[in-house]
């Protein structure tokens, strides 16, 4: 464990510094954080007998669930009227992964592994786009301490890949189609689901789930966090993930076109905001 919840200097909070908006977006991500015990035992189906992976599985579950813990105890500061503990149990009751498989849903181990990979380039890229958007000094901090987790997750998970590429293979275009369909699924029903359980169910129970309004209320309000760093330094590791120099020339295609791919939507879901 690089750290823990009693490393964070929870006085300094500010609430001066808090801007509703983000309060949303950090409610929604503590629930898919928390939300990792389900993800360790369908990791630990699909590897099978890999006594290795299953510890370091483990190990990441347990800092993925705490960095859950750490974003809901920020809310709890930031809105005294949220709980933390009441909107993961919504969150539960209304999403859950299908566990019973011993195949990655990705197609194969490597596949896996690459989608794992897209993940944690995502959340390391979100969780620094959260510590410099922010003025809050402790979700600056919590957001700083999660960011660089996220970062040796991607690590852990590249380690592996690299371990099982010796016994099996994968082209190119497949790795980056495994890749691109992972980017993709970050519209999926597990983020929508984690944004009506953590801003809509408290205030409002008796409205029913509407995964696109959810989807596109989370959005607006995270994608005015990104820099052109951020999504930088996405892009690259996610080319890295998928076996694609980081570094070329078509890199930096990439990284220009994922830049203008988020402003393109963000606009898109302001102007749908505004004419609604
Ligand atoms: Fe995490
Ligand atoms: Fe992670």
């Amino acid at each position: 464990m690089r750290w823990t919840l009693s490393d964070i200097t929870w006085s300094a909070f500010d609430p001066s510094a808090v801007d509703p908006a983000l309060v949303e977006v950090v409610k929604t991500a503590s629930l898919v954080e928390a939300n990792s015990p389900d993800y360790v035992t369908y990791l630990k189906n699909v590897f099978p007998g890999d006594t290795g992976f299953h510890a370091s599985v483990e190990q990441w579950g347990v800092e993925e669930a705490q960095h859950g813990a750490a974003l809901g105890k920020w809310a709890e500061l930031a809105d005294p009227s949220f709980s933390f503990e009441r909107a993961l149990a919504a969150f539960k009751a209304g999403y859950g992964l299908d566990l019973d498989t011993d195949q990655s849903i990705r197609g194969s181990r490597l596949a896996e592994l690459i989608a794992r990979s897209v993940v944690e380039s995502g959340t390391s890229s979100f969780y620094s786009a959260i510590r410099d958007a922010t003025s809050e000094p402790v979700l600056k901090q919590v957001a700083h301490r999660i960011a660089s987790d996220e970062f040796a997750h991607y690590q852990l998970f590249q380690k592996y890949l690299n371990t099982y590429e010796g016994s099996e293979t994968l082209g190119r275009l497949k790795r980056l189609q495994v890749a691109i369909s992972r980017v993709k699924e970050a519209e999926d029903e597990e983020l929508a689901y984690a944004y009506y359980a953590a801003n809509v169910l408290p205030a409002a129970p008796e409205t029913p789930f509407d995964q696109a309004a959810c989807t596109n209320a989370y959005y607006m309000r995270a994608f005015g966090l990104y820099q052109p760093q951020h999504i930088d330094n996405a892009t690259r590791m996610i080319l890295r993930a998928a076996s694609f120099n980081p570094n070329s020339k078509g890199a930096d295609l990439a990284v220009a076109g994922f830049w203008k791919l988020v402003q393109f939507k963000r606009g898109k879901l302001e102007r749908a905001m505004a004419a609604a």
